[in-house]
């Protein structure tokens, strides 16, 4: 049967029973994320799997998706890939989420093999590594963290947020800051090696995107609190966001400008993303980054963005310091406190289990 092109339809949500929209031609995703409800997703063309969900009631159009994304057995199980399917009956009723409609946070695993397929030097401080599990990919929201280290060598687990939006290959980028006297960040800078086997625990937090905002996005980032910035405005621009994003990052100096290459394709792909990065060091004679300025966020905010953020959604994470002065200086210009999302790092915290400080979201 073809979905009905004229007529809306309604999603309702198991268990919570609330309804959404589905105007004509959506798809149950799309309607989903108009409405403000988060669905895991990944390649939005039924290949990878990542929205597979089951459909207790009513008949949804599946369109053509790969086998390898939903099996015979999962078909005849009721599942269905929202990325692609389309209302048939009036009402498709899903699963989706708990008894309040929040989107269902993925279960943390424990040891997560991994290889390190890749790492560098992206800083003088920061270290990229690229981890592929080798069995099943880990999912996770964007903006979410994995806690890593190697106990047996001296380098208790810490957390580290993962810096792209889920890929079909599973793999997952971190970013490290070299912490002075840190176990675990020196045994990441100086000991781990491409080719390495390595377990990661996750996911953690809670910092992750909101799919209703209707609003202009300001994201402000300090050293690897670029991580889940990185991670969340890659899932946005995927989803197809269309209002403007502004990015800045501060650093210290040139050298500590990185990820220029992906910001440049951003800016060149996506009309309304902006980077800016903001040099703090006092160097006068060293030549700005493309796009860059000089100062602290808080001092060069207004001149950035302007002098009125009542109308965005802010993102901010780095250092507790620098998440507060950032922090202080958006509410200065109006940010509305509810729409203030923060992640602050505690680089020191000695945590062997998830540090709940690690995350603060208000
Ligand atoms: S998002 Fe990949 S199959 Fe739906």
């Amino acid at each position: 049967m073809t979905p009905d092109t004229t007529t809306r339809h309604t999603i309702r949500l198991a268990p919570s029973g609330r309804d959404v929209n589905c105007e004509p031609g959506d798809t149950v995703l799309g309607a989903l994320e108009r409405a403000g409800y988060a669905l895991p997703n990944n390649c939005r063309a039924g290949a990878c799997g990542e929205c597979r969900t089951k459909v207790v009631d009513g008949e949804v159009d599946q369109g053509i998706v790969l086998d390898m994304a939903l099996s015979a057995a999962e078909r005849a199980d009721g599942y269905r890939l929202m990325c692609m399917a389309k209302p048939v009956s009036e009402v498709v009723e899903i699963e989706f989420g708990t008894d309040d409609a929040k989107p269902k946070l993925f279960p943390p695993r424990d040891r997560v093999l991994c290889v390190v397929v890749d790492a560098a030097d992206r800083t003088p401080t920061i270290r990229e590594l690229r981890l592929r599990p080798v069995g099943e990919p880990i999912r996770y929201w964007p903006g979410q963290y994995l806690m890593v280290g190697d106990p047996d060598a001296g380098a208790p687990p810490r957390p580290y947020s993962i810096a792209n939006a889920p890929r079909s290959d599973g793999e997952l980028v971190l970013l490290v800051s070299r912490v002075p006297d840190g176990r675990t960040s020196g045994w990441a800078h100086d000991r781990v090696e491409v080719g390495d086997r390595i377990t990661v625990a996750g996911p953690y937090g809670t910092f992750i995107g909101d799919p209703s905002t209707d609003t202009p996005v300001l994201c402000l980032a300090a050293g690897s609190g670029l991580a889940p910035i990185l991670a969340l405005t890659d899932a946005a621009l995927r989803r197809g966001f269309r209002l403007p994003v502004t990015l800045c990052f501060s650093a210290r100096s040139r050298a500590d400008v990185f990820d220029e290459g992906l910001m440049a394709w951003w800016t060149a792909k996506h009309r309304r993303f902006r980077f800016v990065p903001t040099i703090t060091g006092d160097e006068p004679d060293e030549a700005l980054p493309a796009g860059g300025v000089r100062g602290r966020i808080p001092d060069v905010l207004p001149a950035v963005v302007g002098d009125d953020l009542s109308g965005h959604s802010v993102y901010i994470a780095g250092s507790p310091e620098f998440v507060e002065t950032c922090t202080g200086a958006t509410l200065a210009l109006g940010a509305p406190p509810e729409r203030i999302h923060v992640e602050k790092y505690h680089p020191h915290a000695a945590a062997l289990t998830p540090d709940p400080t690690h995350l603060v979201r208000n």
